[in-house]
């Protein structure tokens, strides 16, 4: 995996803005790290730059929230699977049938589910420490990750 420092709150929501901007249907991004490393915090940021102009709840307990357009540029599932007993209880979801973009926080609940072309990411940090970011993007990936980030 590579990464980088993410310094503040408004500089992670710069890098998630910069996904956006690529994102297509079926686009799966697994967002690891530990509670409060800012995982809801990319996802809402994420959302946002797509158009959304309302709140984006946390899905703690109904694991998946949809945005569909035109509130949004694309279906985009924000989906947090602390909650989930079984990697088999995904199906009952709908994750693995839908075309929109999944956003997925606790992605290990999937094990060997999680779809190889997902675009891993991984934050560490909490609290005020600032933090980092790293990634492993597959194929499906190349040319959209990394972005071309400001130094
Ligand atoms: N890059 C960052 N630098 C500093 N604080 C951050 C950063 N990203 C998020 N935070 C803060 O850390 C907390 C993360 O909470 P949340 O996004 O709910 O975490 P998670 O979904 O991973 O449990 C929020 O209070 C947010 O303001
Ligand atoms: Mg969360």
């Amino acid at each position: 995996m590579t990464g980088l420092a993410v310094a503040t709150e408004a500089a992670m929501a710069a890098i998630a803005a910069r996904l956006a901007a690529v994102l297509r249907p079926g686009d799966i991004i697994a967002l690891h790290g530990d509670l409060g490393a800012g995982k809801t915090t990319f996802a809402r940021a994420l959302i946002g730059v797509l158009g959304w102009p309302g709140e984006v709840p946390s899905p703690t307990y109904t694991l998946v929230q949809s945005y569909d357009p035109p509130d949004v540029r694309l279906s985009v599932w924000h989906v947090d699977l602390y909650r989930l007993d079984s990697s088999d209880d995904a199906d009952a979801l709908g994750l693995f049938e839908t075309s929109a973009v999944l956003i997925i926080e606790w992605p290990e609940r999937l094990g060997s589910r999680l779809p190889a072309d997902a675009l891993r990411l991984a934050i560490a940090g909490s609290g005020d420490a600032v933090r980092h970011l790293t990634w492993a993007a597959p194929p499906a990936w190349e040319g959209r990750w990394p972005p071309l980030l400001p130094t």
